[in-house]
């Protein structure tokens, strides 16, 4: 869903009503059926009223501060106040009609007014593909991150009958003491039976929700418990307990375990079955900076492009969360493999795409004439036998994609069926050739995801095939007069070489970044395809109401699942090096991220087949071990994001959103270049372009004070790149040390692709400090390639 600017959008239905109240008879009735929708007010911070920590006082300040503000001409129907907000936000989130909105924007004592939208929700083997390990490394460094609360905001928590969530016997009975949090109980969830030592909050923040719907909520429990199935699946990646014999009906069997398994989980349940509302989600937020979280895990963000950073509520309550000391890791987004598509891109996030494991769950297709298919499956019934059956293509027997109530029973009784994507849900086209009497099904894939295939948990015998596959499958179909198939499942299947992993899934959404292309995005990658992890009892694993199963465990794919891995692992650096800053867990975490594959290449990218670029794996592969110990590390706090947003010319209004009362046009000279991030990011702008220069500041966090680094530079195509100095002495006394990049564009330089990429590395011979280059061309610059397929 697209964000919507908050004037654009009140301008637009301020004409609609203009026109409408052209006679006062009209304008009577408008008030009358005047409909209100939620907003979320900034308030400018020294107008705002003192609030009590929170609850039905704070909700009162506010309806004061609405009473001054909106003249009694326009106080009817009365506004009310659904959430004030002092931690993530200083404001409030209320039922408002446009032109009280209006009005309040046009107020002294607002900063902006921001319509309530709909943010989009974007699984064991992965500790050991980490390197995590009970015996040493970062794991026993950080006792497990015991100490460490992690704040989920997702769709709540299904604890009961979940080892995952249990009480953990080896962790002490209390949170950390400086946790303020707790559990509300609701139907279908007694806090005071679910929550333990393991799970020690789950709140949930459903006012903005009811308000959209305009009624109670239905399915879905007015309370902490998960009926979706996906904030119990990421809760338990990022810091569930160890469980015994988890799997999905046979598939990735083995122990599951978070990782950070002695971290705490508080949830913080925002989202519902139509998505997380933005008011909910920033109560959320700002419920658990006022908890005392230690690390805030956030797998959503706004549809579509990116929105302004102060228009984007997830940017607003993630920057007071890391100002607080919060590292807050959120999910880049699912919209791969177009470029720009990466959301959460604030320099303040721990941005995270998603990628392979060396684990597959392979299902072969096949034919008749001997060729074989390879793809995917959690079909988990009677297996097909060896005997081929008849194979039909759905856009021969009623609908390409094998639309439910379309395929004609008759062409199809007793076959396997070929489906095109698109359209709906996997599990509603198995159901729609099961209820035409199919055998069993092949789905193809989307032309953009290359190699990638989406597994959802099947329920009758099927398997996904690449794009590139379900293509000959069809031509077969049409060549033969009785063309065959059978599925061979072949399980689980673990293998360190083919494919190589990891390899960035199709999905995973790219950089540059929308917003501010010097801040390269995403930021890290982590296992995102095929994880199993816990799953909600009240609802199937593939959400159908006409599947009756319930599991323990499920299966499935996203950058909501990447991001997790990466909050458990934050979690474990949180209490390993407690004195680290958010900026400086994130700077440990990309450079000593890793780019080579398990076959030596550099990672690949299942969109393409070839080789995947720092725009869509950012720094690297998360490497939880080096990370503990990076040598040098880039800092940034609250003032240097100020200057961020002063660089990119942000109004004193906009900076205030932030709960900054920063002057920058006193701050002039700072440049989005020069914010110190551990990743560098160029635009030539013109085939003339001077070079551009961008500066950074590393500290010495290596055991040795007195340690010299060098730089090696691995240029990308086109430019000259130099470092100065190229050696940076470190002493008790210097323990930082300032040095600039210059990018020259080489004369007579004509670069082949709108992109080139390369890296920088500060060595002392112990630590390997690496930092990803990408520059962007004018596309006078560019000479297109003739004849590229
Ligand atoms: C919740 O569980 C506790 C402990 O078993 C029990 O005493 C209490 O009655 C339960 N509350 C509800 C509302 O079921
Ligand atoms: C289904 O296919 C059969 C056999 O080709 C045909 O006779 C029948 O008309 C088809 N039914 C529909 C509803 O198209
Ligand atoms: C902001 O800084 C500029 C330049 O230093 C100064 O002229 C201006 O008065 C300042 N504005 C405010 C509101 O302090
Ligand atoms: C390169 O950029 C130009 C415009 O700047 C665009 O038209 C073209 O599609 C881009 N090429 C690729 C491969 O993305």
């Amino acid at each position: 869903m697209e964000h919507l600017r908050p004037l654009a959008a009140l301008c637009i239905l301020a004409g609609i009503v203009a026109a409408a109240a052209a006679t006062e008879m009209v304008e009577i009735e408008v008030v009358e059926v005047e409909a209100r929708s939620s907003y979320i007010v900034h308030v400018v911070p020294a107008h705002a009223p003192r609030l009590p920590r929170r609850g039905l006082l704070a909700s009162r300040a506010y309806g004061c501060f609405l009473r001054e503000h909106i003249p009694t001409k326009l106080s009817s129907p009365a506004p009310t106040v659904l959430y004030s907000y002092s931690h993530a936000a200083t404001g409030f989130a209320a039922r408002l009609t446009w032109r009280q909105a209006a009005h309040l924007a046009s107020s002294a004592s607002v900063l902006a007014v921001v319509p309530d939208t709909m943010l989009e929700l974007h699984t064991t083997l992965t500790p050991s593909f980490l390197g995590l390990s009970p015996s040493s490394g970062l794991l026993p460094a950080s006792n497990g991150a015991s100490d460490v609360v992690i704040g989920v905001i997702d769709t709540g928590v299904y604890p009961e009958g979940r080892a995952s969530f249990a009480a953990h016997p080896s962790l002490p009975p209390l949170p950390p003491g400086r946790f303020r949090g707790g559990c509300v109980s609701g139907p279908s969830f007694n806090a005071s039976t679910l929550c333990n030592n393991k799970l020690v909050g789950a709140k949930f923040f459903h006012k903005g929700h009811e308000a959209a719907r305009g009624s109670a909520l239905g399915e879905d429990s007015e309370s902490p418990l998960d009926t979706s199935g996906h904030g119990t699946h990421t809760a338990s990646t990022a810091a569930g307990s160890a469980a015994a014999d988890a799997g999905f009906y046979g598939y990735g069997r083995g122990k599951a375990v978070g990782m950070a398994p002695g971290a705490r989980i508080a949830v913080y349940k925002a989202c519902w079955e139509e998505g997380c509302p933005s008011s909910d989600t920033l109560a959320a937020f700002d419920e658990a900076i006022a908890d005392g979280v230690d690390v805030i895990s956030a797998s959503l963000s706004a549809g579509g492009k990116a929105p302004d950073f102060h228009a984007d509520i997830i940017a607003v309550g993630a920057f007071r969360a890391v100002s607080k000391g919060i590292l807050v890791s959120a999910s880049a987004g699912n919209s791969g493999p177009g470029e720009y598509t990466a959301a959460n891109i604030a320099p303040w996030f721990l941005t995270v795409g998603a990628s392979t494991l060396n684990r597959q769950f392979r299902a072969d297709a096949v034919l008749g004439n001997g060729e074989t298919f390879t793809g995917t499956s959690l079909y988990a019934g009677e297996p097909l036998g060896a005997t081929k059956m008849p194979l039909v293509y759905g856009g021969d027997v009623g609908s390409k994609i094998c639309e439910d109530g379309k395929l004609n029973a008759t062409m199809v009784a007793g076959k396997i069926v070929l489906c095109d994507p698109g359209m709906f849900a996997r599990a509603v086209k198995e159901q729609s050739v099961k209820l035409a009497g199919g055998a069993g099904a092949i789905f193809g894939s989307i032309e953009s995801y290359g190699e990638q295939v989406m597994i959802s948990a099947n329920v009758i015998p099927a398997t996904v095939v690449p794009f590139a596959a379900s293509e000959k499958i069809k031509k077969y179909i049409s060549a033969e007069t009785t063309p065959t198939v059978t599925i061979v499942f072949r399980g689980t299947v673990v293998s360190r070489r083919t494919p190589p992993s990891p390899r960035m899934a199709s999905f995973s959404s790219r950089g540059p970044n929308f917003r501010a292309p010097e801040i390269l995005k995403p930021d890290v990658t982590a296992p995102g395809v095929d994880i199993l992890a816990a799953w909600t009892g009240a609802s199937s694993p593939t959400g159908l109401a006409s599947d009756t199963r319930r599991a323990q465990y499920n299966i499935v794919s996203g950058t909501s699942m990447s991001c997790p891995h990466v909050s458990g692992v934050s979690a474990l650096l949180r209490q390993a090096r407690p004195e680290w800053s958010p900026a400086v867990i994130k700077s440990a975490l990309m450079t000593t991220a890793y780019n080579v594959d398990s076959a030596g290449g550099v990672i690949g990218d299942m969109s393409t087949g070839g080789a995947s670029t720092p725009f869509a794996r950012g720094s690297g592969h998360i490497n939880p071990n080096r990370a503990a110990d990076p040598g040098l590390v880039y800092d940034a706090g609250t003032e240097d994001y100020i200057d961020f947003l002063c660089a990119l010319g942000y109004t004193a209004e906009q900076v205030a959103v932030f709960g900054s009362s920063a002057n920058c046009s006193a701050r002039a000279g700072s440049s989005v270049g020069d914010h110190n991030y551990p990743a560098f990011s160029v635009v030539f702008t013109t085939s003339e372009t001077a070079a551009v220069r961008q500066s950074r500041v590393v500290r010495n966090v290596g055991g040795d004070a007195r340690v010299t680094y060098r730089a090696k530079v691995s240029a990308p195509d086109g430019v000259r790149v130099t470092v100065t100095p190229r050696t940076l002495r470190f002493s008790a006394r210097r323990r930082t040390q300032k040095y600039v990049v210059t990018f020259a564009q080489r004369t007579l330089g004509r670069v082949t692709k709108n992109h080139t990429f390369g890296s920088i590395d500060w060595s002392d011979r112990k630590h390997l400090v690496t930092s990803p280059i990408a520059i962007t061309w004018p596309a006078s610059q560019v000479t297109v390639a003739v004849a590229e397929m």
